[in-house]
């Protein structure tokens, strides 16, 4: 394996998902102004690009937003590295494999609720980027609007393969198997549970910790997440900006014959490269990817009764330019206590102006009782009717109202505001539950109109 150099920043607390990160150390908060050093001293003092560097590093400025965004949503990191990123050979068109982007125009998007089983592991060797999987989205990735969803099915960890997204940032949750992300920032790892963030055009690989992996991934199109605004919950609650984890920098110093792939305007394309391009010995900015223990997401909820709209469970927000009408939203559903009275404790039937791209960490979801999985993922878009299913909705309304805690559950949505348009693998796809409207058929008229 590669020797990578890592700073010696100082340690961040424990978390409570994460056990793999016993090793690496991080840099807490969300959007900082972080700076990281792996080799004492590099780091310029006082301006960020000299006539001459430290060691002979090269500098680079990598821009996440428009040069004169406000300050406030400003992103932007300085790279002092062995090479640019502009040495490498020139790109060519790659395979695609099930890799779908906007506009998503394949097949007609039907109206109705939508359920598929786990995307199975595939049998033959696949890395994280062979393995995704596109299930949906919307927008257009030209005009930096929408969302792609995949679901990502590895074995193999990248070696000698790096990638970068140009199209937008991805949002990995993981189901199964830890991944370690390699960045040009440095390391992150991440187990179910956890989440990261890597932002459009950092270069990363992916290294699987466990002999498989699946996942999730929400390649955000939009305007960078970021965390909500809380109005009267005031300053503090639902995901703290403390428990967001930056990597400290870590280089590889890496020659030999690797592959670079990018997606670019919806397509894969690869290009040679004779380096690994995380060479970057020091940085500092607030462009970097993070990660995120969802156990730390400090859960809002009704103590009095009827079941708050599910935005209460916002960790992070894409926005778009409509006020309150998110690009997406990353809502979960995590362990918590049910206590509200004289109440319909499960979510209720339900028709949405959003669009609801659905995933289970692990668990069960309260409103399923069954044929939700982990691994697997349903949809209900724009006005397309949903709820409990008709087994959950007998159990809740008969169910004593007693303070219950709902725990081993961590159910997930990428909520839009573009309808999510399934891709042609998604509608064909063995794993699409073609009997999912049968959980509400069961539904019959209880109505009692007799009078007196
Ligand atoms: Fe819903």
């Amino acid at each position: 394996m590669p020797k990578t150099q890592q700073s010696n920043s100082k340690a961040e607390p424990a978390r409570k998902n994460g056990n793999a990160s016993a090793k690496l150390r991080f840099q807490s908060g969300f959007g900082n102004e972080f700076a990281s050093e792996a080799v004492e001293g590099v780091l310029p003092r006082g301006q960020n690009s000299p006539q001459n560097v430290e060691h002979g590093l090269y500098t680079e400025q990598l821009s996440g937003t428009a040069f004169t965004a406000p300050r406030g949503v400003n992103r932007r990191t300085w790279f002092y590295r062995l090479r640019p990123s502009v040495a490498h050979k020139p790109f060519e068109a790659i395979s695609q494999g099930n890799l779908r982007s906007a506009p998503f125009d394949e097949v007609p998007t039907p109206p109705n609720q939508l359920r598929w089983k786990p995307i199975p592991i595939p049998a033959k060797p696949t890395d994280f980027i062979d393995g995704l999987v596109t299930m949906a989205g919307n927008g257009a990735t030209h005009a930096h609007s929408g969302v792609g969803i995949h679901i990502y099915v590895a074995n193999k960890s990248m070696t000698d393969r790096f990638f970068f997204n140009a199209d937008g940032e991805m949002l990995i949750v993981p189901q199964q198997g830890a991944l370690l992300l390699r960045t040009e920032m440095g390391l992150l790892d991440i187990c179910p549970g956890e989440i990261a963030v890597i932002q459009r055009g950092i270069r990363f690989r992916v290294e699987l910790k466990e002999k498989q992996a699946r996942g999730y991934v929400c390649e955000n199109y939009g305007p960078l997440f970021r965390l909500p605004d809380l109005g009267p919950i005031g300053a503090n609650g639902l995901a703290n900006p403390r428990d967001f984890l930056a990597p400290v920098a870590a280089f590889e110093d890496r020659e030999g014959d690797f592959q670079m792939v990018t997606k670019f305007q919806g397509r894969l394309w690869s290009a040679s490269i004779d380096h690994s391009p995380l060479n970057v010995v020091a940085w500092h900015g607030n462009y970097v990817p993070y990660k995120y223990d969802l156990a730390n997401f400090n859960c809002i909820n009704t103590v009095s009764f009827d079941h708050p709209d599910p935005s209460i469970y916002t960790v992070l927000t894409s926005p778009s330019e409509i006020p309150g009408t998110a690009n997406v939203d990353f809502v979960i559903f995590p362990p918590r206590w049910m206590v509200s009275e004289h109440t319909f404790r499960p979510p209720w039937f339900h028709r949405n102006f959003m669009n609801e791209f659905m995933g289970l960490v692990r668990g069960e979801y309260d409103a399923k009782a069954e044929g939700f999985v982990p691994g697997g993922a349903s949809l209900h878009n724009c006005m397309a009717g949903h709820g409990p299913d008709s087994e959950t909705f007998e159990k809740a309304s008969k169910a004593e109202l007693k303070p219950v805690y709902i725990k081993d559950t961590l159910a997930f949505m990428f909520e839009t505001r573009f309808v999510c348009q399934p891709t042609k693998f998604a509608l064909e796809s063995s794993e699409l539950d073609e009997q999912y409207f049968e959980c509400w058929q069961g539904l019959k008229k209880k109505f009692d109109g007799s009078v007196g």
